[in-house]
């Protein structure tokens, strides 16, 4: 099954980024978690706002699904000004990217997902846009070709990006601000469920939450997708109020365990387990054998891997844990433990 399909997939499906539209908090006292981001930018809010200035650019960087989008809209309504949401593979030519500065107003956000993801010429474009406000445009060819500059609105570029290593230096350097987005807790899961169960109107008992939060990785986007899979189980196969029974047969219905693995992070645990020992292996090594590509293992699947503590990443590779081979319910092999756990 594609990651996109799966119940745990920190991606947006089609169709899907309009579902989650009406659970997405509209202000900065509605949105739960994240408080060290939300604390300085409230700092920030408001003193761009006091000085009737633009805020400066801001760049959000972690896993996929951890509400980047979310949080970018909440800074212009906070604002008072537009948000322009683009991404990075969606600009293909710099004059895409000056088309959407020049219709910019003042202090306006634009908001680039995957900004990583911009080609060089775009991202070239966008050093002088940030800095200084102004375009530097070529008109003719050859000889007769001069540049003119072109002043546009202040305005705060939102860049987001699951890999803030993979930015080039002078685009990183452009962010005044930068903020990491760490994966949720199970409390804040839970306070995030509570508050869609209120607006989605479906009845969910205390440990139905407890339940989902524990099983939705770390990420919002999948604890939302969860709640409403759970509701449609409820309405068809229940009573229509979410109960833990309910909850727990949808979760295995949708294959999600107890730990909210789904089956390609068993896959990439047993992987390294059969067919390399435990570990340690090569992140392209692993990519190969599942056939997914590197970054989406980098990206979608190891942060929570890593965090519940199944994967360590060592200087020599990956190597699961031992919770991993108790969770699968494979025996263990005591040798593995002598290896130094490194970053
Ligand atoms: N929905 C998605 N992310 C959220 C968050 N951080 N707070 C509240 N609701 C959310």
């Amino acid at each position: 099954m594609d990651y996109e399909e799966r119940i745990t997939a920190a991606e947006l499906g089609d169709g899907e980024e309009r579902a989650e539209v009406g659970l997405r908090p509209q202000n900065l006292q509605d949105y739960i978690g994240q408080k060290k981001a939300t604390e300085n930018l409230k700092v920030f809010i408001e003193a761009a706002k006091l000085r009737k200035e633009p805020l400066d650019h801001v760049l959000f960087y972690g896993p996929p699904g951890l509400g980047k989008t979310t949080l970018a809209g909440i800074i212009a309504n906070e604002m008072g000004v537009d948000i322009r949401i683009t991404s990075g593979p969606a600009i293909e030519r710099a004059g895409d990217l000056a088309a959407i500065l020049t219709n910019l107003d003042e202090n306006d956000v634009l908001f680039i997902d995957e900004i990583h993801r911009l080609n060089r010429s775009v991202e070239e474009v966008l050093y002088s846009a940030m800095e200084d406000f102004a375009l530097d445009i070529i008109i003719g060819k050859g000889p007769s070709a001069r540049s003119i500059r072109l002043d546009i609105a202040r305005f705060t570029l939102i860049g987001a990006t699951t890999r803030a290593g993979s930015l080039s230096a002078p685009l990183r350097d452009r962010f005044g601000v930068s903020c990491k987005f760490e994966l949720y807790t199970p409390e804040e899961l839970k306070e995030i469920i509570r508050r869609s169960a209120g607006i989605l109107e479906v009845q969910v008992d205390e440990e139905s939450m407890d339940e989902m939060a524990k099983r939705s990785r770390g990420t919002p986007r999948v604890a939302n997708r969860m709640l409403k899979r759970i509701r449609d189980f409820s309405q068809v196969r229940g009573s229509g109020t979410i109960d833990i029974d309910i909850t727990r047969k949808s979760m295995d219905a949708l294959g999600v365990d107890h730990m909210g693995l789904e089956s390609l992070d068993r896959e990439i645990l047993k992987t390294i387990i059969e067919r390399f020992k435990g570990g340690p292996v090569g992140i392209d090594t692993i990519a190969a054998s599942i056939g997914e590509e590197r970054v989406t293992i980098e990206d979608v699947y190891e942060p929570y891997l890593i965090q519940a503590g199944f994967l360590h990443r060592t200087q020599k590779g990956r190597v699961v844990s031992e919770l991993a081979y108790k969770h699968l319910g494979l025996a263990y092999e005591a040798e593995q433990m002598e290896l130094s756990i490194g970053e």
